[in-house]
């Protein structure tokens, strides 16, 4: 049976980063009575216009490391849950440099759930469908919560170990915690590194848009809003201890993908440039989502994915002055990994 909590005061932890900003604002859009506190190190990939227009009654940012043990200390007595979102995200950076991904990703949970144990704070762990590595093309089955985990790159391989403590704490200790892992996100404020704003972006630079490999590799999109609604859904719903799958049935190759965005703008279907493969390059995701459907009755808002995509487009063509100081870094870095 689904236990009901009402959360007050949330501590959101990477909440000025792509998927934790659009969070918030989900909250402040959905949750009048909620006060949020967001923790970040602000690093590349944080950015404080995420989060702007946010009123100062509704929300308190603290820039700091979910790895400082006494400033988690302070914040967690503070409030009576919290939703982690904060991690190095980025498959490619956790080839070229792993360290920081252990780093955040396993101790800054570590340093969270230790705090959550001794506070007693709800604590809501944000994961990825890539612990359970990848699927073939044919394969007609999709991740459930019983799929064993397989991780295939640094960065999921530390998102495993994440969710494997936040499942320790749980079981040995009993901290009140639930894990969602969710497929890949699309939507306003995500970083340029990534795949889909990295092409609409190249296109409004006049460079080439990038695919690795053979362009076939699928990925499961969900847009971020739908992501946001599932996991306050699982943190006032969700059953304590439990493992909740978020996807909204978006499987996509990225050979496909990339042709509706050329199309979106107006570009021929082959105006792009193949590049060097990701290394271990995960072949397939897909998210079979029914436990949360079923049990906490939660449905995705962004079906259409074209839609979705027009609406993508149109914010990065909208937003120039976000994204544009963080084009020529992003592709050098890039350019220097043959990419
Ligand atoms: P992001 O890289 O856009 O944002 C990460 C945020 O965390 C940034 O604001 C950054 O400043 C902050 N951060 C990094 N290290 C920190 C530290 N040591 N202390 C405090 N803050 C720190 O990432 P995202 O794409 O928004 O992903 C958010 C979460 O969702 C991650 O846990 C990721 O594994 C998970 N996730 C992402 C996707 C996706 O498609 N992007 C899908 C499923 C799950
Ligand atoms: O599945 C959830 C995961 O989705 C999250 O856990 C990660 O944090 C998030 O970054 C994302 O991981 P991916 O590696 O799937 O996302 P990325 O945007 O890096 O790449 C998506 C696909 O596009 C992947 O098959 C690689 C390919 N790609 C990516 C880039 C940046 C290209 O073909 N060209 C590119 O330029």
């Amino acid at each position: 049976m689904a236990e009901s909590f009402t959360p007050e005061r949330v501590v959101v932890t990477g909440g000025a980063g792509f998927i934790g900003s659009n969070f918030v604002h989900w909250v402040m859009e959905n949750q009048p009575g909620v006060h949020v506190t967001v923790l970040d190190a602000l690093t590349y990939a944080g950015n404080l216009e995420n989060l702007k227009g946010i009123p100062d009654d509704r929300m308190t940012f603290v820039h700091g490391d979910v790895c400082d043990t006494e400033l988690v200390d302070r914040l967690l007595s503070e409030n009576d849950a919290c939703v982690h979102f904060a991690a190095e995200s980025h498959n490619d950076n956790s080839i070229v440099d792993p360290a920081p991904f252990v780093r955040t990703n396993v101790q800054g949970t570590y340093t969270l759930l230790e705090a959550a144990r001794k506070y007693d704070v709800r604590f809501h762990h944000i994961s990825t469908d890539e612990v359970y590595g990848d699927l073939a093309l044919d394969d007609p089955t999709r991740f459930t919560e019983e799929t064993p985990y397989h991780p295939s790159s640094p960065y999921s391989s530390t998102k495993a170990s994440s969710d494997m403590l936040v499942r320790a704490w749980t079981r040995t200790y009993g901290i009140r915690a639930t894990i969602s892992n969710c497929s890949n996100n699309y939507g306003p404020y995500q970083h340029i590194e990534k795949f889909i704003p990295r092409q609409i972006t190249n296109i409004l630079c006049g460079l080439s848009p990038k695919l690795y490999g053979d362009g076939l590799n699928v990925r499961d999109w969900i847009h971020t809003e739908d992501h946001s609604s599932a996991v306050w859904r699982i943190l006032t719903c969700g059953r304590v201890g439990e493992t909740y799958l978020i996807g909204a049935d978006g499987e996509k190759n990225n050979i496909d993908v990339l042709r509706a965005i050329l199309e979106g703008m107006g570009k021929e279907p082959d105006d792009f440039v193949w590049v060097r493969d990701r290394p271990g390059h995960d072949r397939r995701y897909a998210i079979d989502s029914s436990k949360l459907c079923h049990e906490l009755g939660w449905k995705p808002k962004h079906i259409d994915f074209a839609q979705g995509l027009a609406a993508t487009i149109r914010w990065y063509q909208d937003n120039e002055a976000w994204w544009s100081p963080l084009k020529k870094a992003t592709e050098a870095k890039y350019a220097k990994q043959g990419q």
